[in-house]
């Protein structure tokens, strides 16, 4: 790549235009005060990629998805989302970008005085003209999509199981058909099987709609079963890779995380998992034209 169009299209030994990454990161910095998050952080993911990110509490993963998304200003360096550079948009171009991507932050956030249907709603008013009834079409479908019952869509936060919350922000983050996903821990709180049950679906999401998915991440089996790589933030940079390659390395936090025996163990459950098929959730197969199936387990505990 050249400096001047350094976020252009390449062309590929065949001739052909290979599309920018999803997201670039080069020489990021992000500090809060004296406090450095980030130093000369390099990270990459390509379109369709389903991107782990983890690290001990405090590493910055969740400032890492909030910078990318432009809600902390980095001291230094550049990111490019989509081909575009983030730091020059226009604040029309912001909102432009917003649309293309959704997000399940940590803390969940649906907001508890409105219905899961009037939050999936949300964005699509910000972000569209849509007519009311249009919008609560689209909302229903979404509903469909993440695998909740219909009469989910009356129901407000507090009277959802936590793995029907979750679905439910997956929802709202999926509300404008974007095209990458950020989701933070998403799985935290959730049992062992409600856990594989969203890792499944959101795997099956993520393939279906040709999403690109960063998932910060404390669960190794979903680590395992999903993600196509995984970005390590350790001493404010990042090591990326496979895992088999992470595991070639010599820090010690790499080797204790995915070694120890929380690391063996869902190794070898997620090659049980990707023997048995189980990685999807429920197998279904499905296309882009038919997501409305996508979600078609149903989860009520
Ligand atoms: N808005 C903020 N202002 C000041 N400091 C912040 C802010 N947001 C995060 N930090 C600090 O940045 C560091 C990284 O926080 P971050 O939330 O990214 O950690 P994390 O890797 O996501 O941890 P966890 O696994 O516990 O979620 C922490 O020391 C945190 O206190
Ligand atoms: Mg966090």
């Amino acid at each position: 790549m050249n400096a001047a169009t350094d976020t252009a299209p390449e062309a590929t030994p065949d001739g052909l235009t290979a599309p920018p990454p999803a997201i670039e990161v080069r020489g990021l910095r992000t500090q809060f005060g004296p406090q450095v998050i980030h130093d000369d952080l390099d990270f990459q993911v390509e379109p369709g990629e389903i991107m782990g990110v983890v690290g001990g509490s405090g590493t910055g993963k969740s400032v890492l998805l909030r910078t990318i998304i432009g809600l902390i200003k980095p001291a230094a360096g550049r990111i490019a989302v989509l081909g575009q550079d983030t730091g020059r948009l226009r604040p029309a171009d912001v909102r432009a970008m917003q649309r293309r991507w959704g997000v399940l932050f940590q803390d969940g956030a649906l907001f508890s005085s409105l219905t899961v249907e009037q939050n999936i709603e949300v964005p699509l008013r910000e972000h569209t003209r849509l007519r009311p009834q249009m919008r609560r079409q689209i909302a229903g479908l979404k509903i469909g999509l993440v695998g909740l019952p219909p009469d989910a869509a009356n129901k407000y936060p507090a009277e959802l199981s936590g793995g029907m919350r979750k679905r439910a922000g997956l929802a709202r983050a999926l509300a404008l058909d974007p095209e990458i996903l950020f989701l933070d821990e998403p799985t935290a709180g959730l049992d062992p099987i409600g856990a594989n049950k969203f890792d499944g679906l959101v795997q099956e999401l993520s393939r279906a709609l040709g999403l690109t998915l960063v998932m910060v991440t404390h669960d190794l089996d979903s680590l395992h079963a999903i993600c196509d790589r995984i970005s390590v933030l350790i001493d404010k940079r990042v090591k990326v890779g496979t895992i088999d390659e992470l595991m070639q390395l010599p820090d010690a936090w790499i080797q204790d995380y995915f070694r120890g025996p929380r690391g063996r163990a869902a190794s070898a459950s997620g090659e049980r998992r990707l023997r048995h098929g189980e990685a999807h959730a429920g197998g279904l197969g499905v296309s882009k034209a038919d997501t409305l199936n996508v979600g078609g387990e149903r989860e009520d505990a």
